[in-house]
Order: structure tokens, then C-alpha cells, then sequence
């Protein structure tokens, strides 16, 4: 990775004031791109790598401060036990491989997900990175794993109902503060742009809550397909869009004075 100089002589078209501050990804398409060439599904997922790579590469060298990649998702868990297993393997070989360059490029590593699903080497493997990393100051990259966003909700809604009945609030306190504070992702702001490959044009629950006034992106590119030239375009997409979370345009026109 190159080090930043400045964003405007890397990318002259990127302007470096509303770099968005976190971008989600749902990676769509490593198996209609594996079959596309005759291969194997795992093939595609092991393309998908590369451009995670890629992404956070440009992500870092733009600023952008939290990528959230969705790996795998709850639902994800009902794949071929085959096609499963070698997911995982494929997440442990590339986190054990990718430390050094975490670490070169400054980038923290975190989870984001059910993680007790997970096998044990796999675990083993992320807690290891996220540890060595966790003072990393550069972009931080968030891995949802064994993830889905009805689940968060459901453990978030369980926590707050505890809180409830032991009477450390009461319902009518109950705010969407309260409840982006019990999500796991209450630690992140919320993300500006969603990014989605491959051509469909759903959420799958991914952090429903917290793309409540997210840019939506949907490129019909497959993931392993996807470059440094698609992730700028998308930047740029998202540049070109006015921002107003409910407000009118004259609104935004007069609070920009
Ligand atoms: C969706 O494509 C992709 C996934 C379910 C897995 C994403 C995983 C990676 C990109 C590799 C692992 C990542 C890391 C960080 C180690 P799909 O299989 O649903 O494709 P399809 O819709 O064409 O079948």
C-alpha cells in the first residue's frame, strides 16, 4: 500500500472533504463468478479475498475510518457443510496471512457477529488479530461473521428487557439511543454508504438499524470482480448525493452557510 500523500493527487476526482467516515459491503457474487469460469464456488471465494484486499487498501488510502465487510452471514450457516467448512478454512488461512499487513498498514481489526458459532481455530485466530491490531489507529475493519441484524436486534431487545425488569428503566425511557447502544455496533457511527455487488438489490440482513440514512450503492459487478476503480466509483456516486435525513434541500442549503 502506498502511503497517503493526499487523497487529491491519488485521486484528483475524489473530493477529500465528505470522504464517507464508514462504508458497509455486502460482497455479492464469488459463486456466479466461479461458475461463470467453470469453477468451483470456493474458487469464487477465494478470488473474493483478493478484492476484500483491494477494498480496504483504497478504503485506507481515502481515510475512510470503518469498513464493515459482510463474510458471512447467519443464514449463511444453511450453505453445503463443504462449502461451509471451506469458507472457514479460507477465513483462517487469510487472517493468519494478513497480519503483517494489518499491522504495516495501521489497520485495526475487529468482529462483528455470533461468534460462539464460529469453530474454534477460527476464533482462536480472530481474537489472536484482533489483540495484535487493536491499537492500529488507521482504518478499522470490521469482519461480520455468523452475523445477521435480526440477531443483534433480538440480543439487544433481550438486554434492554432485562434492564426493564430490574427496574433500571422504564419502558417509556426506552429511545433509539438506548437501542443503537445495545446493537454491537454501538461502538461505530452508523455507516454512510452500502455498498452491494453482484446485481441484487436487497439488505439481507445487514445492520438494518444502522443504514436507516445510508447511501445505497448496488453495482451489478461480482465481487471478485470488483476493483479499485469500482470503489472510487461508488465514492464518487455517493459524493454526488445531497444528504438531507428527512430535511429539505433548502434546509441542507441553509445549515451549509
Ligand atoms: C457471497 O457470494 C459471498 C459470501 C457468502 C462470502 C464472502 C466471503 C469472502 C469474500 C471471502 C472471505 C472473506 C474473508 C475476509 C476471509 P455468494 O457465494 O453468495 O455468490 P453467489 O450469489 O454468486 O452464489
Amino acid at each position: 500500500m502506498k502511503p497517503l500523500k493526499s487523497v487529491n493527487s491519488s485521486y484528483p476526482q475524489i473530493h477529500p472533504d465528505r470522504i464517507p467516515q464508514h462504508v458497509a459491503v455486502i460482497m455479492d457474487g464469488n459463486g456466479r463468478w466461479a461458475k461463470k469460469l467453470g469453477h468451483l464456488r470456493i474458487f469464487g471465494h477465494k478470488q473474493g479475498v483478493t478484492a476484500v484486499r483491494t477494498c480496504l487498501e483504497v478504503a485506507s488510502e481515502l481515510g475512510v475510518k470503518f469498513l464493515t465487510m459482510y463474510a458471512f452471514s447467519t443464514e449463511n450457516w444453511n450453505r453445503p457443510a463443504i462449502e461451509v467448512s471451506a469458507l472457514m478454512q479460507l477465513l483462517v488461512d487469510t487472517v493468519e496471512k494478513e497480519l503483517p499487513e494489518l499491522m504495516k498498514n495501521n489497520v485495526r481489526l475487529r468482529t462483528l457477529g455470533n461468534m460462539e458459532q464460529l469453530p474454534k481455530n477460527a476464533r482462536t485466530k480472530l481474537e489472536h488479530t484482533e489483540t495484535a491490531t487493536a491499537n492500529n489507529t488507521g482504518t478499522t475493519l470490521i469482519l461480520a461473521l455468523s452475523y445477521s441484524s435480526r440477531w443483534d436486534i433480538i440480543q439487544a431487545v433481550q438486554a434492554i428487557a432485562e434492564n426493564v425488569q430490574k427496574g433500571l428503566i422504564s419502558p417509556s425511557e426506552i429511545s433509539e439511543t438506548t437501542i443503537s447502544n445495545s446493537l454491537r455496533t454501538s461502538e461505530y457511527p452508523e455507516p454512510d454508504l452500502l455498498i452491494r455487488t453482484s446485481g441484487e438489490h436487497r439488505i439481507s440482513n445487514f445492520l438494518l438499524w444502522e443504514i436507516a440514512y445510508s447511501e445505497l450503492y448496488f453495482t451489478p459487478v461480482l465481487w471478485p470482480d470488483f476493483t479499485k476503480q469500482h470503489f472510487v466509483e461508488a465514492i464518487l456516486d455517493y459524493q454526488s448525493r445531497e444528504r438531507r435525513f428527512g430535511k429539505t434541500s433548502e434546509q441542507i442549503g441553509e445549515e451549509k452557510k
